[in-house]
């Protein structure tokens, strides 16, 4: 069939956000096209959860979900997300016959491949011809200009001109470039009168100079530990890397931290630790340091902590004072680190269209009819662990169900 250019909807990037929205508009009857340059859909679904897809969390839509989505609006996703859940995406996943396991704190994966939700969304956009609507895609098309003439908006792409009535931005951030990732988003946001909340790179390693870049010896070492910053604190695995700290518990306090502020690093989270060193002096007088922590921490963290609280001879010959001074350190040892690893490692991004001239209800602009935002190019952010996929579907059928 010869592809029409008439639309009732354009939508802009063919990642998660995009797919939802266009097999939710196509199974209205809306005929829709969705625009991207990449080779093909859902590039970072496929690299997701390590080639599994973390595909959403169970706890998205709990009570305290709204303090897992980060954004200068915290209210703003309640709506999306609220009527969008997790349930409804574990059962068009289950009527897939797509297996699925819990990992760890709500986090759902694929038993098999991250390429099924993207063969299953892409189905679901196909099943829209039976429903009366249609959703054509168009890859390797970077896109050009964009006009809008008062109700219609018209799109440049490979030499063409579409129109519709309705155009979705869903073209994500600019976290891993590499992947085809930009913030044309903000840019396009920008020319129809939309704020940009500066735009930073979220879930991502941070690095270490000065006196914390001795820490880079314990490259490849990883460690349960409680992340802090603030009032905020994550307890799960961190990693030392070359550069400095990665790992789950890392790269979630990674978007709470801004250039100059403090990590604490509890490396003891099942401890009192001044209490307990205390308590070990007593019962074990002729231990030291470094063997006292042996028994709790793998031998390389044990001795590089040990080098560097510098209390030698035995745990009798330390006074008490400066065993809780040393464990003090170890229930909350200050990192400064000196930046990110940055977009290229970034796993999102945090800030982008600003929520403040958006519907919450459908995503669509206030001041311009017709122009949706949708996805990781709002300013909304979710932790680790499905919370973004669950935005980019519900914030994608939200608009999906207006446009
Ligand atoms: P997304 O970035 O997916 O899609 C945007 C699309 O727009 C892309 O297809 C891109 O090619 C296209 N595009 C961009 N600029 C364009 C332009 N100028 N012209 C045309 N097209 C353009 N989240 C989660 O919940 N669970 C997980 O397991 C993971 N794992 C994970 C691993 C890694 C390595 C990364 C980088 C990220 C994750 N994430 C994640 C985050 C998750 O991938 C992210 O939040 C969603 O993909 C966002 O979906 P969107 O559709 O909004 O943008």
């Amino acid at each position: 069939m010869a592809i029409s250019n008439n639309y009732d909807v354009i939508i802009l990037g063919a990642g998660g956000a995009g797919l939802m929205c266009a097999l939710t508009a196509g199974q209205r009857g809306r005929r829709v096209l969705v625009i991207d340059h990449a080779t093909g859909p859902g590039k970072k679904i496929l690299i997701s959860g390590g080639g599994r897809c973390n595909f959403t969390n169970v706890n998205a839509t709990t009570v305290h979900a709204q303090e897992r989505y980060l954004s200068a609006n915290p209210h703003f996703s309640k709506s999306a997300l609220g009527r969008y859940t997790p349930q409804d995406f574990i059962e068009l996943v289950r009527s897939y016959g797509i297996a699925f396991h819990e990992k760890t704190l709500g986090q759902l994966f694929c038993d098999g491949s991250a390429r099924q939700i993207v063969e299953m969304l892409m189905e679901e956009c196909d099943r829209s011809q039976t429903l009366g609507g249609r959703v054509d895609f168009a890859f390797n098309s970077p896109v050009g200009e964009i006009s809008h003439d008062g109700s219609v908006y018209h799109v440049m792409y490979n030499g063409l001109r579409a129109s519709a009535a309705s155009l979705v931005i869903a073209t994500g951030g600019p976290s891993i470039p590499k992947m085809g990732a930009t913030a044309f988003a903000y840019d396009l946001g920008r020319q129809f009168g939309l704020k940009i909340v500066e735009p930073r790179p979220a879930l991502v390693p941070l690095t270490l100079g000065g006196d914390d870049v001795l820490f880079r010896e314990l490259s490849g070492v990883s460690a349960e530990v409680v992340a802090q910053h603030g009032k905020t604190a994550f307890r799960e695995a961190a990693l030392f890397t070359h550069r400095g700290l990665s790992g789950p518990a890392v790269l979630q306090i990674s978007s709470y931290w801004r250039p100059g502020d403090r990590v604490g690093i509890d490396f003891l989270p099942d401890h009192d630790a001044p209490a307990w060193l205390l308590s070990e002096k007593r019962d074990r007088p002729k231990a030291t340091i470094k063997s006292t922590l042996d028994r709790v921490l793998s031998a390389r963290l044990a001795e590089a902590l040990a080098d560097k609280l510098a209390l030698h001879g035995n745990l009798a010959d330390q006074s008490d004072r400066k065993l809780a001074e040393a464990g003090a350190l170890l229930d909350c040892w200050p990192f400064v680190p000196n930046g990110s690893e940055g977009y290229a490692k970034a796993e999102v991004t945090l800030g982008g269209i600003s929520t403040d001239g958006l519907s919450q209800q459908t995503m669509e602009a206030k001041k311009m009819p017709g122009l949706f935002c949708i996805g990781e190019a709002v300013d909304v952010t979710g932790w680790l662990g499905g919370y973004n996929f669950q935005w980019a579907w519900a914030s994608g059928v939200a608009a999906g169900e207006a446009v």
